[in-house]
């Protein structure tokens, strides 16, 4: 198995906007890495210039031995040379061939005989889970069989790296999930390095063994999926990855500290050294009545009335004022049976947080 490296890569559009800032990444031979991130940050620039469909301004891509890029030394290796495999979220079938036909082209451009052609691409269709449905047209198949035309035909064409832009957003919810689990089998089954592009943050936690997360064309952080999402290392991040309560601490003490807004929380006394100056961050969903707490587990607490709550069904979603200026989001557990739409409303609280659920950032 080949590692893939990707250093200093850029790309720039007519116009001057900067798709890709300046990406260095050394992926392990074997690993499923996800770029992650917001809309136009990059991933689908940084994918195609892996693939060959983009030239990028400069930088250099490395599978294995094969130099697909090198910008500074002139080189450039066709997509079709490549050898990869990729999967678009459009599928991109060709509407007048067969499902067989579709799989086999790829085989059949590089050279391969018809017969080579048509039994590898029956082989991929069997892994996939399409057996019987060769001869069918796309317009004949449903979204999700598409879906899995497209991924044999991925298969197929590579030899060790596998590319997916978004493969399951235009599938129903149900058939993501089956169709996730199934990609990253394949990928395991096979023995390949997969790039897989998302702005799903659930998607990427369920298939990856490394997350990269891009913010505006530059690697805002990149780690095992439990880094990403319980240690995220900078504000941006956080936000990303839904600590929905950030709050910038303006001093501490052995009292507890003050956040912007002049909000008060009692913080276990160890955590308040590192707490000036940073923020503390943690989700609403890790909010629980501080009475319900384990006391030995609980890292913050924080009293206040309760201004906005909205009922969803087994919780509730609650604005707590901590000061004027200053509310925290709590997601309260509720399946009593007095469940009312504005249950707590105007009431006065106190709340904790464990300690592993909450986290400093600079
Ligand atoms: N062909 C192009 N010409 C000009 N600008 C482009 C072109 N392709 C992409 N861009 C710009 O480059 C930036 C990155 O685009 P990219 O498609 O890589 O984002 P993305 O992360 O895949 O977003 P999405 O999640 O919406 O697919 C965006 O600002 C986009 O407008
Ligand atoms: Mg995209």
């Amino acid at each position: 198995m080949q590692s893939l490296t990707i250093s200093g890569l850029e790309k720039r559009f007519p116009g001057g906007s900067v798709a890709v800032g300046g990406i260095d990444l050394d992926l392990r031979p074997g690993s499923f890495t996800t770029l992650l991130g917001p809309s136009g940050c990059g991933k689908t620039t940084t994918l195609r210039c892996l693939a060959g469909l983009e030239v990028p301004d400069a930088g250099r891509i490395q599978f294995g031995d094969d130099v697909f890029v090198d910008v500074a030394a002139g080189r450039f290796t066709a997509p079709h040379k490549r050898h990869l495999g990729m999967v678009f979220q459009s599928y991109a079938l060709w509407p007048n061939k067969s499902v067989l036909g579709n799989v086999a082209y790829p085989i059949r451009l590089r050279g391969g005989s018809r017969t080579d052609a048509e039994t590898k691409a029956k082989e991929a269709l069997r892994t996939v889970g399409l057996v019987g449905l060769e001869q069918r047209y796309p317009h004949e198949l449903s979204g999700g069989q598409q879906q899995r035309v497209a991924l044999a035909r991925g298969l197929v064409s590579a030899s060790g790296l596998l590319l997916f832009d978004e493969p399951l957003s235009n599938l129903d919810a149900r058939l993501r999930l089956t169709m996730r689990t199934e990609i990253r089998r394949l990928h395991d089954e096979l023995g390949y390095s997969s790039v897989y592009v998302t702005h799903d943050q659930e998607e990427a936690l369920a298939v990856s063994d490394y997350v990269v997360v891009l913010n505006a064309g530059r690697i805002e952080q990149a780690g095992t999926p439990h880094e990403i999402f319980a240690r995220p290392a900078s504000t941006w991040v956080a936000d990303f990855v839904g600590f929905d309560n950030i709050l910038p601490v303006l001093e501490g003490d052995a009292d507890g500290l003050t956040v912007v807004g002049g909000g008060g929380m009692a913080v276990e006394a160890g955590r308040i050294a590192a707490l000036r100056g940073d923020s503390i961050a943690f989700r609403s969903a890790d909010v629980d009545f501080a009475h319900r707490a384990r006391p030995e587990t609980v890292s913050a607490t924080f009293r206040g009335r309760v201004t906005s709550s909205s009922y969803l069904g087994d919780a509730y979603r609650l604005g707590v004022e901590i000061a004027a200026e200053t509310t925290v989001i709590a997601t309260i557990p509720d399946s009593s049976r007095d469940q009312t739409q504005e249950k707590y409303l105007g009431e006065v609280h106190e709340f904790a947080v464990a300690a592993q659920d909450v986290i400093v950032l600079p």
